[in-house]
């Protein structure tokens, strides 16, 4: 073997920048002494041109992927991950979401406002995320600058995260500072540059002044935006109809007011008119699609099609709290079963594209991360596998990663199976909330349970950050 390559072995799954996903049962990962990819391929390929040994390269506990990646997630909502939307009746004046907002999720993003706890909360998050093979991501922490720079702090550079703004709508204890916000930007923008995110909760919550602050600060330190963007139909009502009756659209709002010139990572984007799809599209934004959040809140389901036709660029995103959990498999397998009866681009290589290479592009890591390439980091994940090893990609992903067979999948075509005929409620806006919600919340829950810690071993750049074995 050449001195200063390393090199893991098995299994090798490699969604490409170009479209596409290779797959080798029998791959190769080789890297160099700096940690970067310097191969991949089949071994039988590879193994003699590198001069490989099979004795001193390692055999991978599973399949070999690139880490994941998760464009929208909270940190502050994850002890409370899983419960959002406890206590929340099915269908609630306002919306679950709102409900939700005001019940659980503000109290628990007010707890970050002590250091000790946002420390603990954020030390958690890492952890966690890191167990799930995920590795950065662009995260909302709080309104609170001490709390968010503990959070830039202490996760790695691959992660952005979000100093949110909110100034109406939410309880007292919760609300930005308006008269120390520049001041705040500008500090942590001078000590962690674009990892810092300025971010906009949502039309309800930020009124014209302080968004258009936002967006003049973010314009001043060369620095992104993020929000939400038309999640719930009561929610959309309240900002279209009450709030903003002269923006036109939700989405008029943020392009009114400058956000959408920010570079914007928008979450959910489900009941969009098509002028709001043509307004985005003109834009550099993207969109942070969440399933399993859409499903479990009643949101409704992402107009897929209409999103790829308009060329807009999408990753798949937990929105934990909204999840149950950090594991972007659950994601994948949540994407594949809501499209299932109606589109036919959502695939089981699609799916990995949108946690890996998607998202990669759309936090500006591409250079680094979401595929493998030479010159790349040598940064993977190995994710256990049900023997025998799948011979094609849709088995490695379908069965492999997200343990679910054809039938399985084919059942959410079927109109009259109980879980896609309330998939095919929730896109029509008749859900029948308390039954169809409660069918495929329990089916959310067991998938969350069947796809958590399967990762066995993150390696980021040469080195080993996660270990299940010590863990
Ligand atoms: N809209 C505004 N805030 C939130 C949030 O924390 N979660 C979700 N899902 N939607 C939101
Ligand atoms: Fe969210």
């Amino acid at each position: 073997m050449i001195a200063g390559l390393r090199a893991t072995r098995g299994p090798l799954l490699n969604p490409l920048a170009a479209g596409g996903v290779d797959y080798w049962p029998d791959g190769v990962l080789v890297g160099d002494e700096h940690g970067r990819i310097v191969a991949v391929g089949a071994w039988d390929e590879l193994a003699p041109r590198l001069g490989l040994d099979a004795a001193a390269v390692p055999r991978s506990a599973g399949l070999i992927l690139p880490p994941l990646l998760d464009a929208h997630i909270h940190i502050p909502q994850h002890p409370i991950r899983g419960r959002f939307a406890e206590d929340i009746g099915a269908d609630p004046p306002g919306g679950r979401l709102l409900a939700s907002l005001e019940k659980n999720v503000f109290p628990a993003e007010g707890r970050c406002e002590g250091p000790a706890h946002a420390r603990h909360v954020v030390a958690d998050f890492l952890a966690d995320t890191l167990s799930s093979g995920v590795i950065g991501g662009a995260a909302y922490m709080t309104v609170h600058a001490r709390a968010t720079r503990i959070a830039l702090e202490q996760l790695p550079a691959p992660w952005s995260v979000g100093l949110v703004l909110m100034n109406g709508r939410c309880p007292e204890y919760l609300r930005t500072d308006e008269p120390g916000l520049a001041e705040d930007v500008a500090a942590l923008a001078r000590d962690f540059g674009r990892r810092l995110i300025v971010t906009d909760r949502f039309a309800v919550s930020v009124d014209t002044p302080l968004r258009k602050a936002g967006v003049a600060l973010a314009r001043r330190h060369g620095l992104r935006m993020q929000t939400h963007l038309d999640e719930q139909r009561a929610e959309k009502m309240l900002v279209e109809e009450v709030l903003y009756p002269d923006a036109g659209t939700y989405t008029g709002v943020y392009a009114r007011d400058g956000l959408l010139d920010c570079e914007p990572i928008l979450a959910h984007c489900i009941h969009m008119r098509p002028e709001e799809v043509d307004a985005i599209a003109a834009t550099d934004a993207s969109i942070a699609h969440c399933p399993v959040s859409n499903t479990l809140l009643g949101s409704g389901v992402m107009p897929l099609d209409t999103i790829r036709a308009a060329g807009i660029s999408h990753a798949l995103c937990t929105d934990v709290g909204a999840s149950p959990t950090t594991s972007l498999f659950c994601e994948m397998a949540q994407f594949l079963k809501v499209h299932a009866g109606s589109s036919s681009t959502a695939t089981p290589e699609e799916a990995l594209r949108l946690v890996t290479v998607a998202p990669a592009r759309m936090l500006g890591l591409a250079d680094r991360l979401g595929t493998f390439a030479p010159g790349l980091e040598w940064s993977f994940i190995e994710v256990v596998c049900d023997s025998p090893v799948p011979a094609t990609a849709r088995k490695a992903i379908l069965g492999g990663l997200l343990r679910m067979t054809e039938d399985d999948l084919g059942r959410w075509r079927q109109p009259d199976d109980p879980c896609a005929s309330a998939v095919a409620r929730l896109r029509d806006a008749g859900l029948d909330w308390g039954h169809d919600l409660a069918v495929l919340e329990a089916d959310v829950r067991a998938t969350a349970t069947r796809l958590e810690r399967r990762v066995r071993r993150v390696v980021r750049a040469g080195d080993v950050i996660w270990d299940s074995r010590g863990a």
